[in-house]
């Protein structure tokens, strides 16, 4: 379905590329022509990321250390991106923090060390390369990783669903804002998928893993490759018209957990005899 020079010559920036999803975004972006710039806190891990991915390219990848939190490093770690390979062309907001954990435990830091990551981190990475693109009249697209719950909300990860509905509100709100300078907004809402980071902290126990998969009416979790095509797509030039879309891979969960009658699953076949008998009867 793929062409292999799908992204030709494209400049993509991830944030978090050296793990989880973002690095299994980055892996399919480079099978499909593009140049990338990975950019997270860690630099042993990005170097080793980059190391690893460029042995499998056609073109090295770039690691730049970074604290999305921090503006002056955002717009430090974008100089030396567009220094090295001349512009960028998408920017893909995937760094994030989260963790499970009862609202009334968490300090005011806790919340903050979320949203700062995933609300100001998305912030300050599309301001700041906003603003370039703008000022150069170059076109741009940035794709926002959100989850299901930034429309539904969820207890227990309330930092996360709050930074994230803001997340999903900046993008259909410069979506609309700045279409006129030809820069494009989307955003991918995952449903589980087994990753080193998320797991560690959103589902540490098999019961916790077991309860997520159950979840899911495809009875199955994501696998990474499924949402690195997904990402492809959206940030190929075949995705132009669309912009200010979320689109949802997450095998129907949280869709099961919105309708109504939907844990009637749980009713055995048998009992449906006598419950139709009763509702024919309109008892
Ligand atoms: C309660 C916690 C906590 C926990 C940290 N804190 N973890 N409180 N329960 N599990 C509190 C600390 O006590 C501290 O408050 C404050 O949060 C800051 O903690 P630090 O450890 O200093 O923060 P920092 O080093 O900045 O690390 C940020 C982090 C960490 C978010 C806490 O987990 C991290 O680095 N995460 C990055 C990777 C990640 O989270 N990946 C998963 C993404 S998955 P006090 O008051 O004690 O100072 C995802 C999936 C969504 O988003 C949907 C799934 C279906
Ligand atoms: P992950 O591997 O833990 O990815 C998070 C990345 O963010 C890491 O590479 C981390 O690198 C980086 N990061 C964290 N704080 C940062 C900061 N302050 N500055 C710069 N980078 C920072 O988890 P993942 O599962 O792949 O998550 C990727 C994205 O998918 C996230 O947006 C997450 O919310 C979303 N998502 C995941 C799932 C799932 O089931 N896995 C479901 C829904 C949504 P450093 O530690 O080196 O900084």
């Amino acid at each position: 379905m793929f062409q292999p020079n799908l992204l030709k010559d494209k400049i993509v920036l991830v944030t978090g590329g050296g793990t989880g999803l973002g690095r299994a975004m980055c892996e399919r972006f480079l099978s499909l022509g593009a140049k990338v710039a990975i950019a997270s806190r860690r630099q042993e891990v990005l170097e080793a990321a980059a190391n690893e991915m460029s042995a499998a390219s056609a073109y090295p990848v770039l690691p730049v250390a970074c604290d999305v939190r921090h503006p002056e490093q955002v717009s430090t770690m974008l100089d030396t991106v567009m220094q090295h390979f001349g512009r960028i062309d998408v920017l893909v907001n995937n760094a994030a923090g989260n963790f499970i954990s009862p609202t009334e435990r968490l300090s005011h830091r806790a919340f903050d060390a979320v949203l700062g990551i995933v609300l100001h981190g998305t912030v300050y990475c599309t301001l700041e390369l906003g603003k370039r693109w703008i000022a150069a009249g170059q076109p741009g697209t940035v794709l926002n990783i959100v989850t299901t719950y930034a429309w539904t909300g969820s207890g227990y990860v309330v930092p996360s669903a709050a930074a994230k509905a803001g997340v999903l509100a900046l993008t259909r709100s410069l979506a609309v804002e700045w279409a006129k300078y030809g820069i494009r907004h989307v955003a991918i809402a995952p449903g589980p998928f087994p990753t080193e980071g998320a797991w560690s902290r959103l589902a540490p126990t098999p019961d916790l893993h077991e309860k997520l998969v159950a979840r899911v009416p495809m009875g199955r979790v994501g696998d990474k490759s499924e949402l690195a095509n997904l990402a492809s797509y959206l940030i190929s030039d075949y995705a132009a018209y669309i912009n200010g879309e979320v689109i949802t891979i997450d095998g129907g969960e949280w869709l099961k957990g919105a309708g109504e009658f939907n844990e009637l699953e749980a009713v055995p076949t048998e009992a449906w005899d006598r419950l139709a008998e009763m509702t024919k009867k309109g008892k």
